[in-house]
């Protein structure tokens, strides 16, 4: 999309970011969230985001809108051992898609990643999410496999696709 900015999240984005994700979670065929976000606890997430975590967002030049964003936060904490791998969300506004704002993000994110000392991008896309998968497949993700029966939305068990990228310079 021309006229799309990224820049790092920051707490004052807490609004806006919810006015994103909540109709994705109330959609209930996305994402494993299954409760809306307040604002308040949106913000104090962005507060204590770590510091080795990536999170930006797009806005849409011509009038300041946030329209997507995209975040990026260590894979685990509770040992050094995955301290190269970074698991990844992207959330893109409805009738803001198909227009290379995922991509966008995308290029920014993998970006600060690697200068972040990031070599791998992990995370998980639910099976019945065959945009998510595609839009994944397209920058280059694999999959590694399929965890059945591995989520519960609404009482409904959902298998979780798992997929990976190695971060290369250039
Ligand atoms: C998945 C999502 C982030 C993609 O964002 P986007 O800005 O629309 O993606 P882009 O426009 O950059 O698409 C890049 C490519 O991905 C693929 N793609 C994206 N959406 C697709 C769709 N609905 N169907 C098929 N392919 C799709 C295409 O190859 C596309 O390139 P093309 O438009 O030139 O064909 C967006 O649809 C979204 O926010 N969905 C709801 C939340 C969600 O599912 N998030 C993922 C949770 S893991």
């Amino acid at each position: 999309m021309n006229g799309l900015l990224t820049r790092q999240a920051r707490p004052d984005d807490a609004e806006a970011i919810v006015g994103i994700l909540n109709p994705i979670v109330e959609a209930g065929v996305f994402t494993v969230f299954d409760t809306p976000f307040t604002v308040e606890a949106e913000r104090a997430y962005l507060e204590a985001f770590p510091a080795r975590g990536v999170f930006l967002v797009a806005v849409r030049e011509s009038d300041g809108v946030l329209i997507g964003f995209q975040s990026m936060e260590p894979f685990a904490g509770y040992t050094r051992a995955f301290d190269h791998v970074g698991v990844l969300g992207t959330y893109v506004a409805e009738g803001c898609r198909r227009q290379g704002v995922a991509t966008q993000l995308f290029r920014a994110t993998f970006a600060a990643a690697l200068e972040k000392g990031y070599e791998k991008v992990f995370t998980y896309v639910r099976a019945d999410n065959a945009a998510a998968l595609r839009t994944y497949l397209r920058q280059g993700f694999r999959v590694v496999g399929t965890a059945e029966r591995h989520a519960r939305v609404g009482g409904r068990y959902i298998d979780e696709i798992v997929i990976e990228k190695t971060l290369t310079h250039g």
